[in-house]
């Protein structure tokens, strides 16, 4: 079987331990205190800046390096012949801290190629759809399939709970969305985006 047409969601394990998410969320609790944030996608919650990954603290620059080696794997998963030393990848990050009923609007993420959310405190609520993140198949005409062949990505949309440690990355184009935290306890992610650019040859 070929796939013709397919908007991949890969879920990776990130491999980060549970002390340097302990350091990881004392530095962004840190840094919210000097960061009014953004009001982008969010509702309710803080959206740091989006220079993350340009600070001097060495756990953002951990999680950048980690998002950036996950993005080469995936693309290597692809094209086994794919050299990541042949691009000029440049990432950008952000912080969310969603608390009790936060939540972020349908947004995509344009002029990027992969975008990706590392989990770093994920409420263990499952209750309903809390802290859910949920995709919208950017082909909506595969519904009448998906109702004879469920979950093989025919679907209008799909609905995840990564847990704290996992990376979701995804196709920047595709439309997401993240349910209300339901939880007392803030919901923390660490999203980014990210572009390959070809180095010139000199
Ligand atoms: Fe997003």
């Amino acid at each position: 079987m070929q796939l013709g047409f397919s908007s991949p969601i890969h879920l990776v394990e990130s491999n980060l331990d549970g002390t340097f998410f302990e350091k990881l969320k004392k530095d962004i609790y840190s840094l919210r205190k000097n960061d009014s944030g953004s009001n982008i996608s969010n509702n309710l919650g803080w959206h740091s800046a989006s220079d993350l990954f340009l600070k001097k603290e060495e756990t953002f620059q951990k999680v950048c390096t980690t998002c950036a080696s996950s993005v080469a794997s995936i693309m290597k998963s692809y094209d086994s012949k794919f050299n990541p030393d042949l691009f000029d990848a440049r990432f950008s990050g952000w912080i969310n801290v969603n608390p009790k009923g936060g939540s972020n609007i349908l947004h995509s993420h344009p002029n990027s190629h992969w975008s990706g959310v590392l989990y770093i405190q994920q409420p263990t609520e499952v209750d309903g759809f809390s802290g859910m993140i949920e995709f919208v198949n950017p082909n909506q005409e595969g519904r009448e399939l998906a109702k004879i062949l469920p979950k093989f990505g025919f679907d209008n949309i799909i609905r995840i709970r990564p847990r704290t440690g996992q990376i979701v990355i995804f196709p920047s184009y595709v439309l997401h969305s993240v349910y209300p935290n339901n939880s007392t306890e803030d919901r923390i992610t660490i999203a980014f985006n990210s572009l390959l650019l070809k180095k010139k040859k000199t």
